[in-house]
This record gives C-alpha cells, structure tokens and sequence, in this order.
C-alpha cells in the first residue's frame, strides 16, 4: 500500500504499511494483534527506524565534518533496550539525572562516552558521575564548579569539562523549550561578564579539565539560522578566550533540537538539511578565526526516537454533541501524553483497524482523565470510529513516555519493540499493585 493512499503513513514509522486487512504494520506485526496481545494504550517503537535515525545522523553530520559524535538526548526517552539500541549504533549518551546515568551503567554502555548535563545537579548525582567515571560533565553555574572541583579534588581525580553557555538566541519554539535566550535557567549568559569569568575559573580549577564549550537553543527548532548565528557568537568567543587565556578548544557542542514532523503539513528541515548548514558554517568560522578543529558534538533526541514510536489507544465513549462537537474518547491521554496539553503541541491520528478508509468526520480524541485539557488531537478529520476501534498516533516516541504520569492513578503503558515480524516487550504495564507498593500505612 503506497502513502499516497494513506498519506498520514509518512508520518509514521519507516517500517508502517497497510495489510490486506486494512490494518496498519508497523515493523511487519499488525497493530492490532498487538493491542490484542499486550493491552492499550501500548507504545511501539520500530527498531529500524531507531536505528535509521542513528545511522543518519552519524552518516549526515560526518559526511561535512568527520570528527562529529553523535551523542542521543536520554530525556526524550531511554530505557535498558534502548539503550543497548544506541551502544550498537555507536552513539554517545547525554544524560540529565543519576536516574539516567544509572540506566546506562546498567547495561555496560560506554561511560566516556557519556555527557551529564543539568542546572542543578546534586552532590550525589556528581558523586555517582565521578564514580562512575563519566566523559564529561556539562557543568551549568558557578555553584556547580566550585562543588565539581571540589568533589573531584576529594578523589584526587581531573575531571573533563564542557562549560553551557547561553548565547542569547531565540530560536522561536515555545517558552517552555526555549533555553538559548539570557534569561534562560541554564547556562552562563554569553557578553554579560560571566561568560569570561567561568572559563577563567574553570581554567585555574585545580581538579577540572576544561575541554570545550557546549550551548543548547530549545527544542523543537525548526529553523536553522538560530543555530548558524549561536555558532558564530560562541566561536568568537572562544577564539577571545583563547587569546586572553589560553583556552583551547577541542569539543564545540551545539546541543540538540532538530526538529521533526508531527502533523502532514509540518515543514521541517532534513536531518542532511541541518548537517550541511551547520557543518558548513562551522567550517567557515575555523578557518576566518583561525582554530584549531575542535570535535563537534550533536545531540539530537527527538529526531531519533520522535518517528520510531507510535501510541496505540483503544476507543471507548463516543459521545456526540448535536450541531457543536462529536468527541471520540479512548483509554490513555495527559498520563501518557501531556504535551498536547502542555504545549498544545499537534498530531494526526488514524483508526488502525480501518487504515484504508478515508477521513469523513470531524471530530476530538480525548482522554479518559479528568481534566476538561485532556484532550490528545482538536479537531481531526478522522475515519468514522466506532467504540472498540484502535486509534493510533504517530510520532510519539520522544517525550511522551518520559513525561507519563500516574495522574488519576492509571498505570503507565506497556512497551513493544517491533522488528521484521516480531514483537518484544521492552516494559510492562505497571499494574495497581505496582502503584501501591510504594504506599505506606
Ligand atoms: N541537549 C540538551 C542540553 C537539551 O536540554 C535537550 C532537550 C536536548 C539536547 C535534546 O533536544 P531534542 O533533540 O530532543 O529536541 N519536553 C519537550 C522537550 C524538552 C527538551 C528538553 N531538552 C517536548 O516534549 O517537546
């Protein structure tokens, strides 16, 4: 079945194909027989696209500037199979909590090749980094040098350094994933001072090796100037700083943000789109300033997991309100998806069990949660769905799971790994008794 057909098979994952049933195949199983086999709302992830994304990143960016690690943002979700996932693949690792880190040790993946980042990292989460001997450490504020250097010097141990930086760029996404601008949280404001004073003190701190710079813009960014334009402001930086104090820079790291497709008429730049413009500006800036090539460090997480995970829900109420609203209800919502609630962010969904059929109604998804907000797509010209039904969203591997909750007490959803043919759990749904094992009376 082409996606001309069904055009919103695009957005699904790589593998996503129609059978004679009129089901939709995600990694050659039927998204049915899942839902009948491990329950709804299920998440599935397509292992070839994980891996596609991987690949391409790593193919793009070193393609224009071969000394480029591609290191995958853990917080747009990891767990242990993907994170064995992306030890195959190569990839390095940005890790944001002990919680994160923690799963990658689990599973012996390489830990210098692991970045941990935060505006507040704990004393203990930087204990468990030193002990644990991760690459490097993202370090945020002045707070968090002094007790790096300090927890390093305890061990007697140089621990390798990036410093965040803020460069003061917008790059138009929403308030809530905007980081690149001064007022930001995170980071150490470019041209107020500060800036200067950090890599001052991180070049005289006697237990930290100060390797490079590091800036994060938003997420999702669907522009590329934004990038072009922070580029530049850090690598002049840099070069200043390598005049005033000898800094060299072996590792620039522009963070993540690359944006992917949600809806069908979504644009978006490629994942090539960005390595050219990027890489090509980066190449430009080493030869005016005259640096030395530092590595160039990626770190997408959305356009990895984004496309490889799709929601499966099942219908429940329909209810209709005459000449106002018809809403089509199903047994997920807000717990296992806030962010159309939280960023009105946009999807398309389709009935999976009748993939083939054309959208003839206009109708809302909601969830089953009690908030009038929990509501998963506004407004979609769906095929007629009826109690039962298999609804299915795509593009909703990255920071759907993650960002689940528990609210109304529901269990958070089971995960499948599909792959040519083949299904495989990679978490079970929790189970009320799993809710209530941490209750104490
Ligand atoms: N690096 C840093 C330092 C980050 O803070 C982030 C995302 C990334 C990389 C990865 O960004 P990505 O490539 O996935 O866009 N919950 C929001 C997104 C929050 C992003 C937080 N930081 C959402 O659901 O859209």
């Amino acid at each position: 079945m082409n996606t001309k057909t069904v055009p919103e098979l695009a957005l699904f994952s790589l593998t996503a194909e129609v059978n004679n049933q009129g089901h939709l195949v995600i990694g050659g199983c039927d998204v049915i027989d899942l839902a009948s086999e491990f329950g709804t709302p299920l998440y599935l992830f397509d292992e070839s696209t994980l891996r596609h994304k991987c690949r391409e990143f790593k193919e793009e960016f070193c393609k224009y500037y071969p000394d480029t690690l591609v290191i995958y943002a853990s917080k747009a979700f990891l767990n242990r199979a993907l994170a064995l996932i992306f030890e195959e693949e190569g990839l390095g690792l940005d890790v944001v909590s002990g919680g994160e880190l923690s799963i990658a040790h689990s599973v012996n993946f390489p830990l210098d090749k692991v970045y941990f980042h935060g505006n507040n990292k704990t004393p203990e989460e930087l204990n468990l980094a030193l002990d644990l001997g991760v690459g490097r450490i993202v370090v945020d504020n002045f707070y968090e040098l002094e007790l790096l250097d300090k927890l390093a010097g305890e061990r007697g141990t140089s621990q390798n350094i990036l410093l965040r930086l803020t460069p003061g760029v917008d790059p138009h996404t929403h308030q809530y994933t905007t980081t690149g601008t001064i007022e930001s949280k995170f980071g150490f404001p470019l041209a107020t001072g500060q800036d200067e004073e950090a890599v001052k003190q991180a070049l005289s701190a006697s237990n930290l090796n100060l390797l490079g710079l590091h800036f994060h813009l938003g997420s999702p960014v669907s522009e590329i100037q934004p990038y072009e334009l922070a580029m530049e402001l850090v690598l002049r930086f840099a070069q200043e700083m390598g005049t005033k104090f000898d800094l060299s820079l072996s590792e620039v790291d522009i963070g993540g943000g690359f944006a992917v497709p949600y809806t069908l008429d979504s644009e978006v730049p490629t994942i090539s789109d960005y390595a050219r413009a990027v890489t090509g500006k980066l190449n430009s800036f080493i030869s005016e300033l005259g640096l030395s090539r530092p590595r160039l460090i990626i770190e997408p997480g959305r356009a990895i997991v984004g496309q490889a995970g799709v929601a499966l829900y099942k219908v429940g109420a329909i209810k209709e309100i005459p000449g106002i609203k018809k809403y089509v209800c199903v047994d997920g919502g807000i717990s296992d998806n806030i962010r159309p609630a939280l960023y009105g962010a946009k999807y398309e969904a389709l009935v999976a069990n009748k993939a083939l059929e054309a959208g003839r109604e206009m109708v809302t998804i909601a969830g089953k949660l009690c908030e009038s907000g929990d509501i998963l797509v506004r407004d979609i010209n769906l095929a007629p769905a009826h109690s039962g039904d298999v609804l299915a969203i795509p593009v909703c591997g990255a920071y759907s799971i993650p960002m689940a909750s528990n609210y109304n007490v529901l269990p958070r959803p089971a995960i499948v790994m599909v792959k040519e043919g083949r299904a495989r759990l990679i978490r079970r749904r929790e189970t009320y008794q799993d809710l209530m094992n941490l209750d104490l009376i």
